[in-house]
């Protein structure tokens, strides 16, 4: 694609957009000497100068020190504060220090935080989550990586197959499985960048489009697919929405060539207080939920069916006093924690309800309608999808069907220009992707500041007319 070509698919000028960025790179400095500083001492010791590679991915030339993080606001230690939309990329969905979560997570700690052993809460979580998201069997872990990584491993088990069938452009964490892409000629190779880690992905792994039913039943029909890993909406690649009829076809394909079903809602428990699941009526055979269920505290969860419950007890039966262990292949030590089972029963006896939705998913609206506008009132060919409390602007005039369409849809540079232009102002959106999410601390003066700064954003790009500015 020439470069004329693709400025006028993006709407903007390529090369106005890098003059502009390099502004706001020299702005964010000159604004966080202290975060500098910070991170050129994490540099000495750690490998990306940050606990976490990801932390140096943010769009400014070194990542935010935080001094502190409250409700929907962040401090920084230069002393600006921000109105947080990434929210810990979903893992502080419901608020940062939200006090009903500290008071049930700092109770917890005083009392022993880890014992292998359940607590009192243990039992009642298992209820909740029971009762919350329909499925009678649930087990803990420590990500939702490793949650979708021991799903995977079960189901192997259970159907005594090897490989599993996931979607161009999906992400649920790094599961090795999972890492792989459609070249441009539609052929499986390892994800760009990613190692791919000893797998023989043409052994694990089946992909195809999202929204693709022909090519998921062409997957399945050979009959040696565990399961099909899936978001119900692709989210980190943009938002891909499913198409009418797409999740009723995949739920009749995998049920007839006798493949599990699992729908990973971590990030689209955004939807409602049960999910996409639950608010579209899906019928998974595993259901994986991980970041946002105990107010920051390391968790996933994983439930399933009568029926799987039965085949996983034949391959791994109850344990009986006096055998010897067995370690199963999933686990870990501080799973399912008495630290873990407090925060999520605090979350979702009094944190994640119908009316704190409701109040999310009102500035998610109240979002949405001023996006909306603003690209249409300056013509700019891009659109804006909403999942819930989840909102995210993606440059191409309408909704993608494919992952592939989604990813090539993306500019790195034009994202991380809006990026850094909002976080000078006082706004941060999720890095690696334009994704704006609400909290029940979020306010409409937040919302409006958002949209008037990308007001202004937009503004230095093109004039009200879609003329390049
Ligand atoms: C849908 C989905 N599943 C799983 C994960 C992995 O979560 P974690 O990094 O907490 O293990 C992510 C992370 O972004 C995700 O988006």
């Amino acid at each position: 694609m020439t470069a004329s070509a693709d400025s006028h698919a993006l709407g903007v000028d390529r090369e106005r957009v890098a003059e502009l960025f390099s502004e706001e790179l020299a702005r964010f400095e000159a604004l966080h000497p202290r975060s500098r500083e910070q991170y050129s001492r994490g540099l000495r010791h750690f490998l990306y100068g940050a606990p976490l590679h990801w932390m140096q991915q943010w769009p400014g030339s070194y990542p935010l020190c935080v001094a502190l993080a409250q409700g929907a606001r962040l401090t920084d230690v230069d002393g600006h504060t921000y109105v947080d939309f990434a929210l810990g990329d979903t893992g502080a969905m419901f608020g940062h220090a939200n006090p009903t979560l500290v008071e049930a997570i700092s109770t917890q700690l005083a009392r022993g935080s880890t014992m292998m052993l359940p607590t009192e809460d243990a039992a009642v979580v298992g209820e909740l989550l029971a009762e919350r998201f329909g499925l009678p069997y649930w087990q803990v872990t420590t990500s939702a990586t490793d949650a979708n990584r021991f799903v995977i491993r079960l189901c192997r088990m259970v159907t005594g197959r090897d490989k599993i069938l996931t979607f161009n452009w999906n992400y649920h964490g790094s599961v090795d499985e999972t890492q792989v892409e459609l070249d441009d000629r539609q052929r499986m190779v390892p994800r760009t960048g990613v190692h791919p880690n000893a797998m023989h992905h043409e052994q694990t792994t089946r992909l195809a489009e999202f929204n693709d039913l022909a090519a998921v039943e062409e997957a399945l029909a050979q009959e040696d697919v565990a399961c099909v890993l899936t978001e119900p909406v692709l989210t980190n690649v943009g938002i891909v929405p499913a198409e009418a009829g797409f999740h009723a076809g995949l739920r009749r394909l995998t049920r007839q060539y006798g493949a599990a079903l699992v729908i990973d809602e971590t990030h689209t428990i955004s939807a409602g207080p049960g999910g996409y699941t639950r608010a579209h009526g899906l019928e998974p055979d595993f259901f994986v939920l991980g970041k946002s269920i105990a107010g920051g505290i390391p968790v996933a969860v994983w439930g399933t069916t009568a029926e799987m419950a039965e085949r996983i007890w034949k391959v791994l039966p109850h344990f009986k006093p006096g055998q010897e262990i067995n370690h199963f292949g999933f686990g870990g030590t501080l799973a399912g924690s008495a630290l873990q089972m407090a925060a999520i029963r605090a979350t979702l006896e009094k944190v994640m309800t119908e009316e704190n939705y409701g109040h999310m998913i009102g500035l998610a609206e109240r979002m949405e309608r001023g996006v909306v506008e603003m690209v249409r009132r300056r013509a700019l060919p891009w659109h804006v999808t909403r999942i819930g409390a989840r909102l995210e602007y993606l440059f191409r005039p309408a909704p993608p069907r494919t992952g592939g369409e989604a990813h090539r849809a993306r500019h790195a540079l034009l994202e991380a220009f809006i990026h850094l232009y909002l976080l000078n102002r006082g706004v941060l959106l999720t890095p690696f992707h334009n994704m704006a999410l609400m909290c029940p601390f979020t306010t409409e003066a937040d919302v409006d500041l958002h949209n008037q700064v990308l007001d202004e954003c937009l503004g230095v790009l093109v004039d009200e007319e879609g003329r390049r500015a």
